[in-house]
């Protein structure tokens, strides 16, 4: 891994290898796997940050799945909470479905908790999430998150999908923003 590099104006330094994301994500996906034997889950993945993330779990599932993948817009709404988050490119019918959501990270979870009554909504079977990157001390809305990969300060990172103004989501490990 390199010893530091910069995204833009910023530096940032080694956080985790690919080696370790990806034995990571394997236990993930073997919990995944052991879980939903005899179903037939359907993945969404939420673009663009888990675009890098959907493709691990899904290559070493045993499992029969469907994925498909949607990008979340926020508007400005008329309500008094302000945004409105409604997701684009879901033309799959989710009534039934065992739903398991990626998402490469959950942070304040506000995106998350704006997003979920959508999908029950659409009244899965049932509905659970997967997110590879966790900032506990972040979270502030009550998401339930039901296979992580790894917990992460609370700091800024970029690299295996994740970006820094839209740069960085090509570089195959996290690199964590350097504090000055
Ligand atoms: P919330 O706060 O709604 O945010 O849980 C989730 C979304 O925010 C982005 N995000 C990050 N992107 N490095 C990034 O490149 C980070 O450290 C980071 N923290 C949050 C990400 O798009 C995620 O889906
Ligand atoms: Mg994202």
């Amino acid at each position: 891994m390199q010893e530091e590099i910069q995204v833009h104006d910023k530096v940032f330094i080694p956080y985790l290898s690919q080696s370790e994301i990806e034995s990571g994500i394997k236990e993930l996906a073997a919990k995944i796997d052991a879980d939903y034997a005899g179903e037939f889950p359907l993945f969404i993945a939420i673009l663009n940050g888990s675009f890098m993330f959907a493709s691990e779990p899904f290559k070493h599932l045993t499992v029969a799945s469907e994925i498909c993948f949607i990008k979340l817009a926020s508007y400005k709404g008329t309500t008094s909470s302000g945004h409105i988050i409604t997701s684009i490119g879901l033309d799959t019918e989710l009534k039934g479905k065992h739903v398991i959501i990626l998402e490469d990270i959950l942070d304040t979870g506000k995106t998350l908790s704006q997003f979920l009554p959508q999908i029950e909504n659409m009244q899965p079977a049932s509905l659970k999430i997967a997110a590879l990157l966790h900032k506990p001390q972040a979270t502030v809305y009550n998401v339930p998150l039901d296979y992580n990969a790894f917990k992460i300060p609370n700091k800024f990172v970029v690299g295996f999908g994740l970006d820094y103004n839209g740069l960085g989501r090509n570089i195959p490990a996290l690199y964590q923003l350097k504090e000055d």
